[in-house]
């Protein structure tokens, strides 16, 4: 198997560098795999001038599953939007159609007092949001800035789902709803935009092939309310790519830091590329005070899904429960009480727990 790493740009390349300690911990334990690295995002801009060149195209291509870090960073806010960072993480998920992005958020019992909401609102929680991630509003033409027949300069962008990609992802959804516990809601506006009404009816459509999961509807605005008000009613959710975008990062922060949050972003096939659900945190990055663990998760995400490896993935997952167990926290997560590490301390922690 060929596992290629993208370090990206900001905290990417520090939270990268402990994931690898992981994974070359596995492969002195035997796991066998091909490992190649290259630039995504800024970095690969600052290297080749495009934010996904042909160098990593090449490398993603041939992989059967890519470990990102994260892109972006205020340096490359001026460049022509093609050339920016964040057009290269879409450009590669369009390009080995990486359709179905799942994003777990997952409340560490450890963790209870590190949400902002009460723990008896967030504990226990478990969601998996199944977000479609080449479709949509991000990539639907036509789009741009337009000078209107009032000469008036307006902006416009064309939200767009075809019945094929709404059927793949409900499949997704469905089936990773009957291995969980077979709830599935489904989140549209279908009061207002058709795209998202067909959606619905697609969904329903699909829910005939799955008696087993119980399936329901939800307008984005509530998904949104009730994701704060009473988040354990839900088990999985999926939803468009937008949606998805909003929703995830809401979902993330009920279970205390985005820090800890992995997602996968899979093809019909299961090569897949992993990625912590943060961004590049430029503020921080090059201090080691990162949290590595959504990177870390994202590996274990990896083994389990392209390299069909649930053993190991358990492995990694109970080494980083170890730590937290341990009382070792990075500053996002820090409370009184805890031990405060570096982001290579916690990388170290989690090899030696491993
Ligand atoms: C995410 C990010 C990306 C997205 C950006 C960086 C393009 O917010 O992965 O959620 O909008 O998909
Ligand atoms: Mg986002």
């Amino acid at each position: 198997m060929k596992v290629l790493i993208l370090p990206g740009d900001g905290i990417g390349p520090e939270i990268v560098a402990q994931a690898k300690k992981v994974l070359n911990q596995l492969i002195e334990g035997g796991l066998t795999v091909e490992i190649s690295e290259a630039p995504l995002g800024g970095a690969a801009y600052d290297a080749y001038g495009a934010p996904y060149p042909e160098f990593t195209q090449k490398l993603a291509r041939e992989a059967d599953a890519i470990l990102l870090g994260a892109v972006g960073g205020p340096q490359y806010d001026k460049l022509d939007r093609p050339l920016r960072p964040e057009r290269g993480l879409l450009a590669i998920r369009k390009d080995l159609n990486l359709f179905a992005n799942l994003r777990p958020a997952i409340l560490y019992p450890e963790l209870a007092n590190a949400s902002t909401l009460k723990p008896e609102v967030v504990s226990g929680l478990d969601i998996l949001i199944v977000r479609e991630l080449t479709g949509d509003i991000y990539f639907g033409q036509p789009r741009g800035v337009r000078v209107n027949d009032n000469g008036e300069r307006e902006g416009f962008n064309t939200m767009l789902y075809a019945e094929s990609e709404i059927r793949r992802i409900a499949h997704v959804a469905f089936q990773a709803a009957q291995k969980r516990g077979k709830k599935l809601c489904s989140v549209d506006k279908a009061n207002v935009l058709e795209t998202t009404e067909f959606w619905k009816e697609i969904v329903t459509d699909v829910a005939k092939q799955y008696p087993d999961v119980e399936l329901s509807h939800m307008y984005v605005d509530n998904a949104a309310m009730q994701l704060v008000r009473a988040p354990k009613q839900f088990d999985v959710m999926v939803t468009g790519n937008i949606f998805g975008d909003i929703l995830s990062d809401e979902a993330s922060m009920l279970t205390g830091s985005i820090g800890m949050l992995p997602s996968a972003s899979l093809d019909a096939n299961n090569k897949g590329l992993y990625e912590p659900s943060h961004g590049s945190a430029p503020d921080i990055a090059g201090k080691d005070v990162a949290n590595p663990l959504a990177t870390i998760l994202s590996l274990a995400m990896l083994l389990r899904y392209s390299l069909n490896d649930e053993a190991r993935a358990v492995r990694v997952e109970n080494a980083v429960k170890a730590v937290l167990a341990r009382g070792l926290r990075t500053a996002d997560i820090y409370e009184a009480g805890t031990e405060k590490v570096s982001c290579s301390a916690m990388g170290d922690a989690v090899v030696a727990a491993l």
